[in-house]
């Protein structure tokens, strides 16, 4: 018979997992040593099972918990040599991997968001296919209005029940319907996304992304409106002084609404932005529209505010002088070369909106 004290010797002498499994059947297991001995308690008679049965007992807990203390030892030690050998370098460069670059819409998107949020604007987002009412009625765009032919839409292919059949939305607009419906003003969002309209040239895409802005509050007026989106354009195109023109305009949605224009040069056939006498078209804006509100369970007599809506990709080509619309979307590694931005170089108002 094996004592006490080898037992213990040999849970500790186990230098792995599996040795000390196989010590652990030898003793613990079915045919183990321990096993028999309790199996033997079962045919002494009463007295000899009284006197032998604590000891069993109590070998078996002690045999329990030293195997138990030296697996987590064991484990321990498995981790630390893992630890101690499988350094990783996580700012190594990968040698010969070529380095993928962020898009330029992805890269102005970013911009915006950084911009705006130094403004208090956070960032919403909505459904790109969406019911007329969104796209078109509640922003002040009636049925049969003039003002929707403003606007090449991709009608959907009407579904069974459908009152109208559901669009392509062919602005971000809807998403201020969304956003009003569902949050208590104050209200200060952007909102980045995919729009459509069928269209395709140079300049236009049947595809393309707009970002929205929306403010509505008790007091926000045209001045906040022209101070936001002064700031916005010079922060946007990096000129401290860049002139900025508001050119009065119509939108059904906005009333009155304005036309923003910046400052620019022509000179020899180039396109400078900055100073120079010309100007340049970038954005559309205006106040909120009362029926718009009105539309949204806002009450005008209360609260107003302004919004603002352009295309991404012109002041991407602008701001980039990027010449062709259509490149954008051709996937040539050798124009995201070029165009791309360094992902880890991410904007900030502090650090520079780019490089
Ligand atoms: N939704 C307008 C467009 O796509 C842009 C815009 C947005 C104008 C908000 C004014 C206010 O043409």
């Amino acid at each position: 018979m094996i004592d006490a004290e080898t037992m213990l010797d040999r849970i500790l002498a186990a230098e792995n997992l599996q040795e000390l499994d196989s010590v652990r059947v030898a003793l613990l297991g079915k045919q183990g040593e321990i096993t028999a001995r309790l199996k033997s308690l079962g045919s002494m008679d009463a007295d000899t099972r009284a006197a032998e049965a604590p000891g069993i007992h109590a070998l078996r807990e002690r045999v329990t918990s030293a195997i138990a203390d030296r697996k987590a030892a064991l484990e321990t030690a498995v981790l630390e040599r893992k630890l101690a050998t499988e350094k990783i370098d996580l700012s190594l460069p990968a040698p010969d991997t070529p380095q993928g670059t962020v898009h330029p819409v992805s890269q102005v998107m970013d911009e915006l968001a950084e911009i705006f949020a130094d403004l208090g604007f956070s960032v919403a987002e909505g459904p790109e296919i969406e019911t007329q009412w969104y796209n078109f009625t509640a922003l002040n765009m009636p049925e049969n209005h003039p003002a929707r032919a403003m606007q090449d839409t991709f009608y959907l292919e009407p579904q069974d029940g459908e009152e109208e059949p559901r669009v392509l939305r062919t602005h971000t607009s809807p998403v201020q319907i969304r956003t009003m419906l569902r949050d208590k003003p104050p209200i200060r969002i952007i909102v980045p996304g995919r729009t459509f309209r069928s269209d395709h040239d140079a300049t236009h895409s049947p595809m393309f992304h707009q970002v929205e802005g929306l403010v509505i509050d008790r007091a926000s007026h045209m001045g906040h409106l022209k101070g936001c989106l002064i700031e916005f354009c010079r922060a946007f195109f990096d000129v401290d002084d860049l002139p900025v023109r508001f050119r009065p305009s119509y939108f059904p949605f906005t009333e009155p609404s304005a036309e923003v224009d910046i400052g620019c040069s022509r000179a020899g056939g180039e396109l400078k932005i900055g100073h120079g006498g010309d100007w340049l078209e970038i954005l559309g804006s205006g106040m909120v529209h009362p029926k718009v509100l009105v539309n949204c369970g806002i009450d005008p007599e209360e609260y107003q505010g302004f919004a603002f809506g352009m295309g991404i990709e012109r002041i991407a080509m602008l701001k980039y002088g990027i010449p062709d619309l259509r490149t954008f979307y051709e996937s040539d590694l050798r124009w995201l070369r070029h165009y791309g931005f360094v992902p880890l170089d991410v904007p900030s108002m502090v650090g520079g909106l780019s490089r």
